[in-house]
């Protein structure tokens, strides 16, 4: 698989750098390049190991099209046609561990992993100088019967890749860290 793009010399500029990006230039991306972004995804911790994750790379033609059209239902996610490629991120049944873990516990670990694997192949994808965003707001029936993804797996995001329009790195707009983190240090 083959990565390309800039090498950060830390996670946290890597973080501070990817942003979500809505608009593309009509730039194809490499399919090796998107490889490399479900590698990375692959790499992510999961409940149990379970790895609930399954993929899907849409590099280009009518069906990439096609995929922009079904997150734009009600008016949303207007620019992303601009994309070149998605990658569709579905969730297969995990692992019983993890199955039974998280009813004994009341936690949805598939979720997390989900979430974890996104961020993942976010990273990757901006660490070859990539853009990406993560939609949410996709209507799951016709992007199942488009990619004939199988009944026992939910799609749970489609992740537009592509080269951004704008590289501008903008500030990131996050709540305080006082608002999300308490300290306990007994050190102090
Ligand atoms: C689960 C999830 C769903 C999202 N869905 C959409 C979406 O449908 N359309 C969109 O433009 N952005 C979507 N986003 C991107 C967020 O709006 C974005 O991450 C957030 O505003 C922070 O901005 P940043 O990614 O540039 O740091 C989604 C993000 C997540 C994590």
């Amino acid at each position: 698989m083959e990565r390309k793009g800039t090498r950060m010399d830390s996670f946290m500029e890597l973080a501070l750098r990817r942003q979500s990006c809505r608009k593309y230039t009509g730039q194809p991306v490499d399919t090796e390049q998107l490889k490399a972004c479900v590698e990375a995804a692959r790499q992510a911790p999961s409940a149990c190991n379970g790895q609930p994750w399954r993929f899907l790379i849409v590099n280009g033609g009518e069906t990439a099209k096609a995929l922009a059209r079904c997150a734009q239902g009600q008016g949303m996610n207007k620019t992303i046609a601009t994309s070149p490629a998605f990658i569709v991120v579905c969730q297969a049944k995990s692992n019983l561990s993890s199955r039974a873990g998280g009813l004994l516990k009341g936690q949805d670990y598939a979720s997390v992993d989900i979430g974890l694997a996104a961020a993942h192949l976010c990273f990757e994808a901006a660490d070859q100088g990539l853009g990406t965003c993560l939609l949410g707001w996709f209507d799951e029936k016709p992007v199942k019967k488009l990619l004939g993804i199988p009944r026992g797996q939910r799609v749970r995001l489609l992740v537009a890749v592509g080269h951004p329009e704008n590289p501008r790195v903008h500030r990131k707009q996050r709540k305080p860290f006082e608002e999300i983190c308490r300290v306990i240090d007994y050190r102090v």
